[in-house]
């Protein structure tokens, strides 16, 4: 191996070693016996899934119901031995305790863009049903302006994909369908659609925003968190947690 490949490596372990940090604070602080909890989607919350799994092993935590917030979420929970329930299950009744769940993008104003996996429309579900919502981010995932960096997904049906873009592209953003990768096209959602990534032009209202984008037919969801309050896991470089 030469020493570039060796750097590389050595830089891969010390991420997901803060992304674990973040989703093992997470879960060891907020999760109790006895909750509804939203499983979130990506290579943090995975974490926090494991480490409940974990909890439970122990006789920690007992009675624990879990909602995932996609296929990737509900593979993450079985591979741990968790079972998972549909919103409708009547142990969950429509609410959730708490939701773990990792974000691409946080502002200064604690609002977040999330979708980089393409789970935004449950995981938007999720949050709005859930009493309190955790963020697990690394400290890289802070930004001063949402959208300019990493493009804001919006879930559109595919019918709508053409004429959403022109409208998106309308405000003077840049928009790309996602393509998947293991297969040509674009990337199909849990729901069945499509996204589109959106990069803004500049900093932007972005609570206007995700109610303007929201409203454009077609439109399933936007990735878009603005209304919704988080409590920040942040992992810094030194292996710390910070909120935010
Ligand atoms: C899934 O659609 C996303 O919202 C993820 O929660 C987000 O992309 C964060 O993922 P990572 O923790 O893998 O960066």
């Amino acid at each position: 191996m030469d020493q570039a490949m060796a750097v590389d490596e050595n830089v891969r372990d010390r991420a997901q070693e803060l992304k674990r940090i973040a989703g093992i604070a997470a879960a060891d602080a907020l999760v109790s016996s006895n909750m509804r909890i939203g499983m979130g989607t990506g290579s943090t919350a995975r974490y926090a899934i494991h480490r409940i799994a974990e909890r439970i092993a122990t006789g920690e935590l007992s009675n624990i119901a879990a909602v995932a917030s996609s296929s990737q979420a509900a593979e993450e929970c079985y591979a741990v031995g968790l079972s998972v329930l549909s919103l409708e299950d009547p142990r969950i009744a429509g609410e959730l305790d708490l939701v773990i769940d990792g974000a691409d993008e946080v502002d200064t104003a604690g609002r977040v863009t999330k979708g980089g996996g393409a789970a935004l429309l449950r995981e938007k579900v999720m949050a709005y049903a859930a009493s309190r919502v955790a963020i697990v981010v690394t400290r890289d995932k802070h930004v001063a302006d949402l959208g300019l960096t990493f493009p804001v997904p919006v879930e559109v049906v595919p019918f709508a994909a053409f004429p959403v873009r022109l409208s998106l592209e309308r405000y003077g953003f840049s928009v790309s369908v996602r393509s998947g990768t293991g297969k040509m096209g674009p990337v199909i959602t849990d729901n069945g659609n499509v996204i589109l990534d959106v990069l803004f032009d500049g900093p932007q209202d972005v609570a206007l925003l995700e109610s303007e984008i929201a409203e454009i037919p077609g439109v399933v969801e936007v990735g878009l968190f603005t209304r919704r309050t988080f409590d920040f896991f942040t992992v810094e470089p030194n292996g710390t947690i910070s909120s935010p």
